[in-house]
């Protein structure tokens, strides 16, 4: 079983016993409710630090990038099963603090600004969620100090605004970027798709489905690849389209008509009340 801790003095201490003994740090950083694209996020650490990796993972919900309204009360805490799910997947140490431990006086006063990205896509539908997740991230990584992040591509804006924040702050971490894994029928693993009924579980197949069609339509470039994708979600039953966009993986900012080379295709969309997101890496042209 990996150690669990859930102050700030106890993981610094315990990492730093292990980076005494020359281990390298991996931290991933999660909310918990924890699936297999979680713990994919171990083995691709341990990739890209060796097998002397000591791998931290922290659990904890970070009311700061909740919005009014949005579910932080009903976000799923499983903070036992996490543990035992965490000791198969071979966790050296769990950091799970209370929201007292991470926020002391309630909020912050100072959070990092994460720049005009933050509020297209998601931040356009969850005003100060990227402030909130930077700064809670930025917090994480001052407090674990780890040689290398884990993020995931299926929150690719999030992974950006990341990427940017250490590129632009000159954070000493290396980030880890880990494919999306995916239930077996195409259904990106997601801690709110518990949350979907039988029915909205099969609905909810309509995301992928609408970015594999535009990455089979790429070829034929920008206008087809939408075409394609907002189709398929347009014949999808209960199925509210956020928006649907083909961005530039260097600038997260939409790509021109003509544009041929890498994208991310980005579909966001609610499922009776489940607001999920999906999106896809290709080529144009
Ligand atoms: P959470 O949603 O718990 O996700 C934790 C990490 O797991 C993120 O890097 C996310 O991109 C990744 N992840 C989620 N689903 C995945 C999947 N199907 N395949 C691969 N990776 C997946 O993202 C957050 O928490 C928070 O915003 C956080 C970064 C912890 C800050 O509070």
């Amino acid at each position: 079983m990996p150690e669990v801790v859930h102050t700030i003095a106890e993981v610094r201490a315990a990492v730093d016993v292990a980076r005494a003994a020359g281990r390298p740090v991996v931290l991933t950083p999660t909310m918990g409710a924890l699936h297999a694209g979680h713990l994919a996020h171990l083995d691709a650490g341990r990739a890209a630090a060796g097998p002397r990796t000591f791998t931290v993972v922290s659990v904890f919900v970070n009311p700061l990038q909740f919005g009014a309204g949005e579910d932080l009360d009903k976000y799923p805490r499983t903070l036992d099963a996490d543990v035992a799910a965490l000791a198969e997947a071979g966790a050296d140490l769990v950091f799970a603090p209370g929201a007292d431990e991470m926020y002391p006086e309630g909020g912050v006063q100072v959070r990092i600004d994460p720049g005009p990205v933050a509020s297209t896509y998601e931040g356009a539908s969850r005003p100060g969620h990227f402030a909130g997740a930077l700064t809670v991230v930025a917090k994480l990584l001052h407090i674990v100090r780890p040689d290398f992040a884990t993020f995931g591509r299926k929150d690719a804006q999030q992974l950006f605004l990341v990427e940017r924040m250490v590129e632009d702050l000159n954070v000493p971490t290396r980030i880890v970027e880990v494919d999306i894994v995916r239930e077996d029928d195409g259904l990106a693993m997601s801690s709110r798709n518990r949350f979907l009924g039988p029915v909205e579980r099969r609905r909810a197949l309509a995301l992928s489905h609408a970015l594999g069609a535009a990455a089979s339509a790429g070829e034929r470039g920008l206008g087809a690849a939408l075409a394609a994708a907002r189709s398929v979600v347009a014949d999808a039953e209960e199925v509210d389209v956020d928006y649907v966009a083909v961005v530039d993986p260097h600038t997260f900012t939409p790509v021109p008509d003509d544009h041929r080379g890498p994208v991310i295709a980005l579909i966001a969309a609610r499922v009776g009340s489940t607001r999920l997101i999906d999106n896809a890496r290709f080529r144009l042209g």
